[in-house]
């Protein structure tokens, strides 16, 4: 006779866990690159892509208008940026309609995973109540947030600073964006009024990931390996997303996969050639030369924050005198690379 062993039940919430964010085969947890509106644009997420190492990408805040027309505006989504790897889409609005309406067109288009934006601090933005001034509302959170769960069948998820003005809607805000249906959400530790200013605040993920069910996102301030497990180990986060220092060093995320792998990994320059190549060449075709020599002059003075020594070269970088991409290329990367082992 057969004996069919009866499948072990694992708990539910472990699962969700595993199924979205899945640890590698070497126990390395599931890695974001963060969105970025103005650094973190499409060439720089195809340039990622070269070097990769991330699990997931996702785009910058598309701001979804209270008189948008959905299907123009869907368009402008490409799931395909940083393929093999996926990329989410995140959306910022405040009409709970027309945000569902995005969702179910930008997952049309493909995009595995919807992010809500409960963070952008811009006034321009918040003026309209998107973005952080969600976080004034968590009612308001949670009606955008299950709008757009009942329109999509692919993840929704958010991604929250841990107030407005304050924390004061710390819980609430987190517990209203659980109640929604969102699947994870991601936690930037600072109030809006913070802005980039003072440290993270860590203990606020730990605190997060003991109040909620949903897997939670630790993100803020890792610009290495090391602070990529001091964050695992301080706040029991179940997945990492790193911004700035994924600028600063193309390589961090490779980094971290090296040290759970315990494979060693070395930065290769022509790696780091292929990384810049492709930036500039996905460099919009309409953009004057100008346009083109500050974006990669914003590139390299987050490249140039890597080390001190480096860092006290970022003004000459930013005033040469150079005027093509290709002679400014050249003159960053032969300080670049005489000062980066
Ligand atoms: C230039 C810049 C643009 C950003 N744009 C977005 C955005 O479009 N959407 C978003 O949710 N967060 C945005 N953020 C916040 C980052 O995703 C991230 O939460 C924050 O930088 C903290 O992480 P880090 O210390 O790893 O950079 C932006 C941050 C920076 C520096």
């Amino acid at each position: 006779m057969k004996i069919i062993s009866k499948p072990k039940k694992s708990h539910p919430l472990l699962t969700v866990s595993m199924m979205l964010l899945p640890k590698n085969e070497h126990g390395c947890p599931y890695l974001f690159l963060a969105p970025m509106e103005g650094v973190g644009d499409r060439p720089f997420r195809k340039a990622m892509a070269t070097i990769g190492g991330f699990d997931e990408a996702c785009t910058e805040f598309m701001r979804v208008p209270t008189n948008a027309h959905v299907p123009s505006l869907a368009k402008r989504y490409d799931p395909n940026v940083t393929f093999p790897i996926p990329q989410a889409a995140q959306l910022m609005g405040s009409d709970s309609s027309l945000m569902a309406e995005m969702a179910f067109a930008v997952a049309n288009r493909g995009a595995p995973r919807i992010d809500l934006n409960c963070g952008c601090p811009s006034n321009t933005v918040t003026g309209r109540g998107a973005g952080s001034s969600l976080l004034k509302e968590p009612e308001h959170l949670y009606k955008i947030a299950n709008a757009m769960v009942k329109a999509v069948s692919i993840p929704v998820t958010a991604k929250l600073r841990s107030g407005f003005e304050d924390i004061s809607l710390f819980k609430d805000n987190l517990l209203a964006a659980q109640e929604s249906g969102i699947k994870f959400l991601t936690l930037h530790p600072r109030t809006k009024v913070d802005g980039y200013g003072p440290p993270a605040r860590w203990d606020l993920i730990a605190e997060a990931k003991s109040l909620l069910k949903i897997p939670v996102v630790g993100n803020g301030d890792i610009l290495n390996v090391n602070d990529a497990l001091n964050m695992l180990k301080q706040t029991g986060c179940d997945a990492l997303m790193i911004g700035r220092g994924a600028v600063i060093n193309p390589f961090i995320f490779q980094e971290i996969k090296s040290h759970f792998s315990h494979i060693p990994f070395k930065r290769s320059w022509e790696k780091f050639r292929i990384y810049l190549d492709t930036f500039v060449e996905e460099l919009p075709i309409e953009m004057t030369e100008r346009g083109k020599l500050n974006k990669m002059k914003q590139l390299f003075s987050f490249l140039f924050r890597a080390n001190p020594t480096l860092m006290e070269q970022r003004q000459s970088l930013l005033t040469c005198p150079r005027t093509t991409v290709e002679s400014f290329l050249s003159f960053a990367l032969s300080i670049y690379t005489s000062r980066i082992s």
